[in-house]
C-alpha cells in the first residue's frame, strides 16, 4: 500500500467576500507526481498557498505526513517538510545563485553537501553560481527556484506554473526536471496550464472548476477523457 504524504480535505480559502476554494478534497502519495488543472482563476495558485500557509484556511484540514497542518505558520509548514515554487519563479535577483540556494535551506542545518546536490540535478547552476540571479534566463531562473525549494529536502515539493512564460525549448527541459524530480522520489503536486505536458508525466490529475474539484483520476484517463480533451488539451 502507498502510503498517503499530502491530504487536502473540505479546504475552503478566499479574498474578503471572494470565496476561492470551496471545499477541495486532494491526495498525494509516496512517490506521485499529482497534476492540477484548470483553466485562469478557478483557485489553482490560491489551493498551493492554502496548503503551504500563505492564505488561511476558512475551514478543512490540511495534513502532510499524518500531520495536521491547518493551523501552522507557513515557515513551520516548511520545516514539517513542505516546499513551495512560487507562481513566477521568485528568486531573489540581487543575490547570487549559490546565496539564492543558501537561502532555501535557511530553516535548516547549513548543508554545504545539499549545494552540490543541486548543482548535480541543475548543471547550469553550477556553471553560474557566483552570478546574479538576475543574471539568469527564465528557464535557468525556474531552475534555479527549484533548486531552492529542493535545499531543505522537502517531503513534497508544491509548484506553481513552472513553465509560465518560457520559451518551447525550456518548457520542453523544466518539465524533464520535473520528471526526473519525481523519479528520485520526492512527491510533487503540479499546477500547471500546460495541461497535455502536465498529464503525460502525472500518476494522477485533478481538474478545478470554480474552486472545487470537477473530475479527478489516473493521469493517462483523464487525458483520454472527452471533457478534459475537449476543455484543456484542445482536441
Ligand atoms: N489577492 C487576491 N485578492 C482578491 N482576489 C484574489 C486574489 N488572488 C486571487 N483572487 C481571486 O481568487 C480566484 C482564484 O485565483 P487564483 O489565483 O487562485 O487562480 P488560478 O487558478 O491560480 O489562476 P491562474 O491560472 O490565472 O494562475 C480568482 O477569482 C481571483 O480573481
Ligand atoms: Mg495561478
Amino acid at each position: 500500500m502507498t502510503s498517503t504524504v499530502l491530504k487536502v480535505t473540505g479546504l475552503c480559502a478566499g479574498y474578503g467576500r471572494i470565496e476561492a476554494l470551496r471545499g477541495v478534497d486532494l491526495e498525494l502519495k509516496a512517490g506521485q507526481l499529482v497534476a492540477l488543472v484548470g483553466a485562469n482563476g478557478v483557485g489553482k495558485t490560491t489551493l498551493l498557498r492554502t496548503i503551504s500557509g500563505l492564505i488561511n484556511a476558512r475551514a478543512g484540514h490540511v495534513e502532510l505526513l499524518g500531520q495536521d497542518i491547518t493551523r501552522l505558520a507557513a515557515e513551520q509548514r516548511v520545516r514539517a517538510g513542505l516546499a513551495q515554487v512560487l507562481e513566477g519563479r521568485q528568486v531573489f535577483g540581487p543575490l547570487s545563485v549559490l546565496d539564492n540556494l543558501r537561502l532555501g535551506g535557511y530553516t535548516h542545518k547549513p548543508d554545504p553537501g545539499r549545494i552540490e546536490e543541486m548543482f548535480n540535478l541543475f548543471p547550469i547552476l553550477r556553471t553560474k553560481k557566483d552570478q546574479g540571479a538576475w543574471q539568469l534566463s527564465g528557464g535557468q531562473q525556474q531552475m534555479l527556484a527549484m533548486a531552492r525549494a529542493l535545499m531543505s529536502r522537502p517531503k513534497v515539493l508544491l509548484l506553481d506554473e513552472p513553465s509560465m512564460g518560457l520559451a518551447p525549448l525550456l518548457i520542453k527541459e523544466v518539465f524533464e526536471v520535473i520528471k526526473r524530480l519525481k523519479d528520485s522520489g520526492v512527491p510533487i503536486l503540479l499546477v500547471e496550464q500546460n495541461a497535455r505536458a502536465a498529464l503525460a508525466i502525472a500518476d494522477y490529475a485533478y481538474v478545478l472548476e470554480t474552486g472545487s474539484v470537477s473530475l479527478s483520476g489516473p493521469a493517462a484517463q483523464l487525458a483520454a477523457d472527452e471533457r478534459v480533451r475537449s476543455a484543456y488539451l484542445g482536441v
